[in-house]
Formats: C-alpha cells, structure tokens, sequence
C-alpha cells in the first residue's frame, strides 16, 4: 500500500468504511437516506465504482472487496470527487451477503470481472457459482437486477448455466458490446482494460429478479 493509500483510509475509512462481520447492516442508517443500495463485489480500484457513483447520486453503492491497496484508492476518489453515496465494505462477499443483508434489501448487484481462476483445477475458487448466486439473488428486491460482466469465455458460459438455472431469476441481456452501449452505462473498469488491450472479448449478462 502506498502512503497516499494508507492516509486516505486514515482519513475516509471512519465516516464511509464497513468491516464485514455479523451484524445486519441498517442501510438506511449507514447512508443517512433510504435511495435504492447496490452491491458491487470485487471493485478492485474503485475506478468503476466512483464513476457509476458520480453519474448516479441517487443510488447507493456498497462496494465490498478483500484487496486492502483498493479501499485506499477507492476512499480517495470519494474524498476527491465527495461522492457521499459510497460505502466501502472491507472483507469476504459472501459473509456480507449471508450475515449482514437482509432478504429482498437491495436494488442491484454488480459483479465485473470477478476473479476468473482459468485453471480447471482452481474453478471451485470461482465466486459465480449455485450457493453463493442463491444467496446473493435472496438479497434481491423484486425487479432488481444481477449486472455481471467477464472476458473468460469459459467463466460466462458458467456463469449462464449458473444464473440459467436460479428459479428467480429472467434473464434481460447476454451481448458483447461496445462500451458506450453497455447496459446501465458502465464504464470501463481497470481489469477489463487489461483484457481488452489482450484482444479479450467482453460478455455482460443482465438478470432481473423475478
Ligand atoms: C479481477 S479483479 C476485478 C476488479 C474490478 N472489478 C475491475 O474490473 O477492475 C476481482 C476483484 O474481486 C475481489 N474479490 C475476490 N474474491 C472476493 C470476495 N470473496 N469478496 C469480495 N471481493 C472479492 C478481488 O480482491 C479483486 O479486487
């Protein structure tokens, strides 16, 4: 972690920081309002999330990551740009989702370019797959939507029979498009670049929550 990384956590982390433990979240209380809240999960730089942040003061972003250099970066931007519809969610997704948020309390989750493990061997370490997406789907409200977005063709194709096969979920767009004709804008994250400049090819899916 750099200096300016550590000394933007000293200085954001008390007002917009959360540690993942086990008590249920008031997200009302935490945002000081009750506007819509999405999930993103894995938000790496924070670089997309600020930008969906700044184009959307009337959404709330929980942003949860493990990679501590991350909430550095991500609370500076905050700080800089004094996004106040930011919280960072510092620890494992999966607890937030089981132990901190309610059934039905969230508006959206985005998941872009989760950790592909290409590695056969190393697939069980994948995030997308049939527990976790129950789970995560039951924090949804009815007509929320589940934004996904890989360039491991392998890991899409999971990630449909995944989703293709949750009971409450219908699916609304399986496409790889241009950036600018992305569903719900969403801009080029730090990963993707890195794939694009590869001659990766991007895959969103859009689900909604029945
Ligand atoms: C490949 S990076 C993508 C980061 C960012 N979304 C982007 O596109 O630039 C995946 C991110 O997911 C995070 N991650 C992996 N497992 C996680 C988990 N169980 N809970 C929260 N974040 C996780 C990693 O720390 C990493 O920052």
């Amino acid at each position: 972690m750099t200096p300016s990384q550590a000394a933007a956590i000293e200085r954001g982390w008390p007002a917009y920081g959360i540690h993942v433990d086990t008590r249920a979240l008031d997200l009302a209380r935490v945002f000081g309002n009750d506007h819509p809240v999405v999930v993103e999960i894995g938000f790496g730089t924070g670089e997309a999330t600020a930008a969906m942040a700044a184009v959307d003061p009337a959404t709330n972003l929980l942003a949860v990551d493990v990679h501590t250099p991350g909430f550095g970066q991500l609370l500076a931007r905050v700080a800089e740009q004094g996004l106040d519809n930011v919280r960072v969610v510092s620890g494992d997704a999966v607890e937030l989702f089981r132990d901190m948020l309610a059934p039905g309390s969230l508006a959206g989750i985005r998941m872009y370019f989760p950790d592909p493990w290409p590695k056969a061997r190393h697939h069980k370490r994948r995030l997308v797959r049939t527990d976790f997406v129950a789970l995560a789907v039951s924090r949804l409200a009815s007509g929320a939507t589940l934004h996904l977005a890989t360039d491991w063709p392998d890991y899409a194709d999971q990630m449909r029979q995944v989703l293709d096969s949750e009971p409450s979920l219908v699916k609304a767009f399986d496409a790889s498009v241009d950036p600018a004709d992305r569903p719900a804008r969403r801009p080029v994250t730090r990963f993707e670049r890195a794939g694009l400049a590869k001659g990766h090819r991007v895959v969103d899916l859009v689900y909604v929550r029945a």
